[in-house]
């Protein structure tokens, strides 16, 4: 009776403890394994770019930025890669890169 009464009480504990574990890493800011046109601007462009940047601040104003399909040759991932963007800020996160590329890869979706 004794055991079990242990790993009754046991239980309820690795539970707690799975959730903080899970609950702490939950609060950082997660970059998509999918990346979407919401995750991208509210990851990145809204924080980054649209102080100096009205016109990206819309779907159709970052499609002018961007070839659907090709981000090698989308002035956005240009930008971002060469060093010009975010202007005299610290370059993006090789994340937040990775994730305009597939995004753009992709074909630049109104996801
Ligand atoms: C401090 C202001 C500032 C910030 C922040 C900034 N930009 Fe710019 N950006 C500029 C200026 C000024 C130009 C035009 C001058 C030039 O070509 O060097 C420019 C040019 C560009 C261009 C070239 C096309 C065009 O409109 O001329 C792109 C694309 C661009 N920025 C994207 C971005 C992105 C994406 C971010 C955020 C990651 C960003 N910028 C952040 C000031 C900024």
């Amino acid at each position: 009776m004794k055991t079990l009464k242990i790993r009754l009480t046991g239980l309820p504990v690795s539970f707690f403890v799975l959730f903080v574990l899970t609950s702490c890493g939950s609060r950082e800011l997660k970059i998509p394994i999918h990346p979407t046109y919401q995750s991208i601007q509210a990851i990145t462009i809204s924080q980054k770019c649209l102080m100096c940047h009205e016109s990206i601040s819309s779907y159709e104003g970052l499609l002018q930025t961007v070839q659907p399909g090709n981000p090698a040759g989308s002035d956005l991932y240009k930008q971002i890669t060469n060093g010009s963007m975010p202007q005299w800020s610290p370059k993006l996160s090789d994340a937040e890169i990775q994730a305009i590329y597939t995004w753009i890869l992709n074909g630049a979706q109104n996801d």
